[in-house]
């Protein structure tokens, strides 16, 4: 099955922070790729802003490098290279200073889609923002796109949304959170929302409970100084796991859109509960013959979790008694994303008790191997009697849907199209950033207060041994990770 691509209309898109790391490995390469598939047009533009002073054709050089190390092999084609480099072109400007501003209002067009791209720190969106209007760059429909962290609390997060309105409307603003643009994660809308088999079990008269899992081989790498500031509640939680929740817990919304959909979201992130301590378990890895966490950063005494598990409630009619765990954390065993759904047992047993009876469970991968698996109880075959047995009803996309269906559109390359199409669905609102901010701030609070040590944990392992617990204690169990 081929899928369809609809081209976009041409645009002109520009890139502040376009040196840095996340264009080089994400933003550009994507962007090729979907020249490569027929849908950025050609006579589109990418403005590559940065202090460097370069020219054009130093910056094409370095991109063409980046999409030999970042695409494909099987998507190199020096024809199809050339023609896509031949659409960038390339600004050096200080985002603090007065220099290149002009030169890029002269190479923006009026009559296609503008989209700037903030991929540069937050302590810049104001200066970027002030000056774009300043230099009369950006024009009214203008869209612009910014990365997390967006914000490190409530008061920065509401900071920097005061910052941004001041120039744009809310409809100009898009807030990445690259999960949304994960193929599995709108999967998970659509399996909801598009069966009837799901919607009338989907709540806590049928489901014991729901599990989120987001684990990492890596560890924090060379991005210590960053993580060590942040944590895996403020780079994870507070953004790509609370999105997970969100789209498992929410309403279904009423049309497919924008704002029904954050609509719905934001309701869900306002009805959890607050976190009690004791449905808190922070990880730090530690020892074996790995570099542990305190090589990694420069404090040798970093209380700073790599990972984290939490027992949340959502506390409204649909899910009271239904707990959703949530755990993520870097070097663990192994890189698995899922989403799983486990329901209760039929309420009454016709069969006798020693056949082996399980609940349903639905798991939803994210990665690897995008895909759902739904175990389902049968009979097993021959001659024993009546032996219930549990068998996978698995479905990964690429042998259900053909090799293509493998080949799904990275994360960033499918937002940066919604963007030009002014598709907001799978980008953050305002309000529901500061709503997941208001929640996190006191657990995060309550650490720096108490002078919290996160448990150490084996990299490689699945954390550490209270993570366990918090399910052992409910009379449950984690799913294996990997
Ligand atoms: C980022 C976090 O937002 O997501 C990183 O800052 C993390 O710490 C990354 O490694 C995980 O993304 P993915 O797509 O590799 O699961």
């Amino acid at each position: 099955m081929v899928s369809r691509v609809i081209p976009v209309d041409p645009f002109d898109l520009v890139i502040f922070g376009a040196t840095g790391d996340l264009a080089r490995r994400k933003i550009l390469p994507g962007l090729y790729r979907r020249f490569w598939a027929g849908q950025m047009p050609e006579g589109s533009r990418i403005i590559g802003a940065a202090r460097t002073e370069q020219d054009a054709d130093a910056w094409r050089a370095s991109i063409r490098a980046a999409i030999e190390e970042f695409v494909a092999k099987s998507k190199h084609e020096a024809e199809v290279i050339d023609r896509f480099l031949a659409c960038l072109d390339y600004v050096a400007i200080d985002v603090r200073g007065d220099g290149g501003w002009e030169t890029l209002r002269d190479m923006m067009r009026q009559e296609v889609t503008q989209a700037f791209y903030f991929s540069v720190g937050p302590g810049l969106f104001g200066d970027l923002a002030e000056r774009l209007h300043r230099y009369k760059i950006a024009c009214e429909t203008c869209r612009i796109v910014v990365e997390k962290p967006f914000g490190r609390d409530l008061d920065s997060a509401k900071a920097l949304n005061a910052t941004l309105a001041a120039h744009f409307d809310e409809q100009q603003i898009y807030r990445i959170d690259h999960y949304l643009g994960k193929e599995t994660v709108q999967n998970l809308m659509a399996v909801r929302f598009a069966n009837v088999l799901f919607e009338p079990l989907w709540n806590s008269q049928f489901i014991d409970h729901v599990q989120i899992t987001v684990a990492e081989e890596v560890g924090v790498g060379g991005r210590g100084g960053y993580y060590d500031k942040s944590g895996a509640m403020r780079d994870m939680v507070q953004n790509h796991l609370m999105q997970l929740l969100c789209l498992t817990a929410m309403e279904p919304p009423s049309r497919f859109e924008p704002d029904a959909v954050r609509d719905e979201k934001l309701k869900v992130i306002r009805a959890l509960d607050p976190l009690e301590t004791h449905d808190i378990v922070r990880g730090q890895y530690r020892a074996g013959a790995e570099p542990s966490y305190l090589d990694d950063v420069e404090d040798p005494d970093s209380r700073t979790e790599s990972f984290i598990a939490l027992k949340v409630h959502v506390a409204n009619w649909r899910w009271n008694g239904t707990p959703f765990y949530l755990r993520t954390g870097k070097r663990m065993k192994a890189r698995t994303s899922e989403i799983v759904v486990q329901f209760k047992e039929p309420p009454h047993s016709i069969f006798e008790e020693d056949t082996g009876q399980r609940a349903n469970m639905l798991s939803i991968r994210l990665q690897p191997d995008e895909g759902m698996d739904l175990r389902v109880t049968i009979k097993e075959p021959g001659p024993g009697g009546m032996r219930l047995v549990d068998v996978p009803l698995d479905m990964s996309f690429a042998d259900a849907l053909g090799p293509e269906a493998a080949d799904v559109p990275d994360a960033y390359e499918r937002l940066i199209m919604d963007v030009i199409r002014g598709n907001q669905t799978l980008f953050m609102r305002g309000d529901e950033v500061e709503a997941a901010w208001a929640w996190t701030d006191p657990v995060v609070a309550g650490w720096v207060d108490r002078g919290d040590r996160p448990m150490p944990y084996e990299p490689g392992s699945a954390g550490p041994e209270d993570a366990l617990i918090l399910l052992h204690r409910d009379g449950r169990r984690w799913r294996e990770i990997g």
